[in-house]
């Protein structure tokens, strides 16, 4: 697995009525994962789309598909999800009681298992799933909308939860307000995979992409300087 950095654009910023051609633009422009955000109206007071949406702008991706469920229950959906495709699959630890079967069922589907955590939980809830997971998403605002500002009392919980894996091959994710100032400050912490809705999508647009470009690449030189 390669810890080098890689920015993952939230299609949450894009333009709902053009995902195919949103993702074909910010992929040519140099993302390195295309992060999928499905809400459910209970577990966030927000809605957005489900597997059948993902099954749709699945061909559309040629990197990585990365879904992070924001929905309660989990499990019901998760053969779904693996239908439509999904390379990554993240459920958060608080969506449910039986975050370990969650997790097992999703890597039985054959996916990337995915845990993530919100500003208001600890590193210590993922302890005994260490093992079980390919990725930690580490929530650096509180999950629902895109455009809110960064927390910055998460990156202390990046560091902790970077020394807990030791040498165990596990990405961390940093999701919300990922910005040219707060990207190195996680990658510093032990983050690799950097998620940005607004930061990425703000001033382009599938007739002019080269923004995108530009704000990926601020975010990658940002994270370079330290
Ligand atoms: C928030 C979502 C994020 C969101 C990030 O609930 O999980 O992926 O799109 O948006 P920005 O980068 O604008 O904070
Ligand atoms: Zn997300």
């Amino acid at each position: 697995m390669s810890r080098a950095i890689k920015i993952a654009p939230s299609i949450l910023s894009a333009d709902f009525a053009n995902f195919g051609a949103e993702i074909k633009a910010v992929e040519a422009e140099g993302a390195d994962w295309i992060h999928v955000d499905v809400m459910d109206g209970h577990f966030v007071p927000n809605l957005t789309f489900g597997p059948a949406t993902c099954a749709a702008i699945r061909p559309h991706i040629k990197t990585v598909m990365d879904v992070h469920l924001m929905i309660a229950p989990v499990d019901p959906y998760i053969d779904a999800f693996a239908e439509a495709g999904a390379d990554v699959l993240t459920a958060h630890v608080e969506a449910g009681p039986h975050i370990h079967r969650t997790l097992q069922a999703i890597r039985a589907n054959g996916m990337k298992a995915g845990v993530a955590l919100n500003p208001g939980t600890p590193a210590s809830a993922v302890t005994p799933l260490l093992e079980m997971v390919d990725l930690i998403c580490v929530m650096t605002v509180t999950p629902g909308f895109g455009g809110q500002k960064f927390i910055h009392t998460c990156v202390q919980k990046v560091a902790e939860l970077r020394h807990m894996l030791g040498d165990r091959d596990v990405h961390i994710e940093i999701d919300g307000g990922v910005d040219p100032s707060t990207a190195p400050l996680v990658t510093a912490a032990g983050a690799d995979v950097l998620v940005a809705g607004s930061a990425v999508f703000r001033g382009g647009s599938v007739e002019n992409p080269a923004p995108y470009g530009e704000n990926i690449r601020a975010i990658r030189t940002a994270v370079a300087h330290g």
